[in-house]
């Protein structure tokens, strides 16, 4: 009994440190995770680069949005860098371009999809695609 009393014991022990050892373990696997940036914290003082402040260029609209249809041509859509498909659309007047890049056209998504995006920042893609398409 002694004896079962000592194995129990130990084997006791031997899964208490598992315990200990593994809730360190997961500590530290959240480290990461819990020392993240959180707004308002001391280390979420200084603003992310990412966020950048004003109005986003129309390069960066075009990069982040219209480039996912626009630079391979997909479903149609004028292809970046292609003169020719962009001298037809551009007889049309750039106004009514930056309408139908703003409200949508047959299968253009309004706004290109960036629905955060302002007119303006969708107007600046728009003269970003056609200038450097011609
Ligand atoms: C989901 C795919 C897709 C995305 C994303 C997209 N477009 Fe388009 N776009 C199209 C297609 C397709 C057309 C061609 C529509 C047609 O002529 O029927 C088009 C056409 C256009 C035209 C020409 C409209 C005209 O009157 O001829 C402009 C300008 C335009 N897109 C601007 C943009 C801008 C700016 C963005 C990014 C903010 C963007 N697009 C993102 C698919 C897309």
């Amino acid at each position: 009994m002694k004896k079962l009393f000592g194995v129990l014991f130990v084997s006791g022990l031997v899964a208490l440190s598992a315990v200990a050892h593994s809730d360190d373990e997961i500590k530290a696997r959240i480290a990461p995770v819990g020392s993240s940036c959180m707004s308002g914290d001391e280390c979420a003082a200084a603003p992310a680069p990412a966020v950048a402040a004003g109005p986003k260029s129309g390069k960066d609209v075009y990069g982040s949005f219209c480039t996912t249809c626009h630079g391979a041509g997909v479903m149609g859509a004028p292809k970046f860098g292609d003169a020719a498909d962009w001298s037809a659309r551009a007889g049309k007047g750039l106004d009514t371009l930056y309408t139908h890049a703003i409200n949508g056209f047959n299968a253009m998504p309004a706004k290109g999809m960036c629905a955060a995006c302002s007119d303006d920042e969708i107007k600046g893609a728009v003269d970003y695609m056609v200038e450097n398409s011609k």
